[in-house]
């Protein structure tokens, strides 16, 4: 089977179309400091909004940072990556406060970034999140 011989060159093309994205996901995740984003979460803190977009309980989806933000009954935030921790996709769906990875079905937990449903196993990074006058700060560094 092709999928054996890693060495070879021709067999590895085959793959391109989803390794690199797969690739650069889990870069992204597991880098600490420095190295390529890519499409992955914010190296540096950004400013996503009023915080009065996330309701106590409630979850919102920053789909262009690949964040998600959520409150829980207290009112206190968290922000996790969204970038799934099974193969990299950019997670795009989140209904109430379960987050659905269009790749391969995964769903996580906005609140916790636990895996609700594999083939996911690993839960999503957090992320440092504060308010700023009133806004929501999210990223390494904030
Ligand atoms: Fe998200 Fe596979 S990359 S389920």
């Amino acid at each position: 089977m092709p999928s054996r011989s890693s060495a070879s060159r021709r067999t590895v093309l085959r793959g391109a179309a989803v390794a690199p994205v797969a690739g650069l996901g889990l870069a992204a995740c597991s880098a600490s400091g420095q190295g390529s984003a890519g499409a992955g979460t914010p190296t540096a803190p950004v400013d996503l909004g009023a915080e009065s977009e996330v309701a106590k309980g409630g979850a919102k989806l920053y789909r262009d940072y690949n964040v998600v933000v959520s409150r829980d009954g207290n009112g206190t935030l968290k922000a996790h990556s969204t970038i799934c921790t099974h193969a990299g996709c950019p997670i795009n769906k989140l209904q109430g406060t379960t987050l659905i990875c269009p790749c391969h079905g995964s769903q996580f937990d906005a609140v916790t970034g636990k895996v609700v449903q594999s083939p996911a196993t690993e839960p999503l990074a957090e992320l440092p999140v504060k308010i700023t006058s009133g806004r929501i700060i999210a990223g390494p560094g904030a």
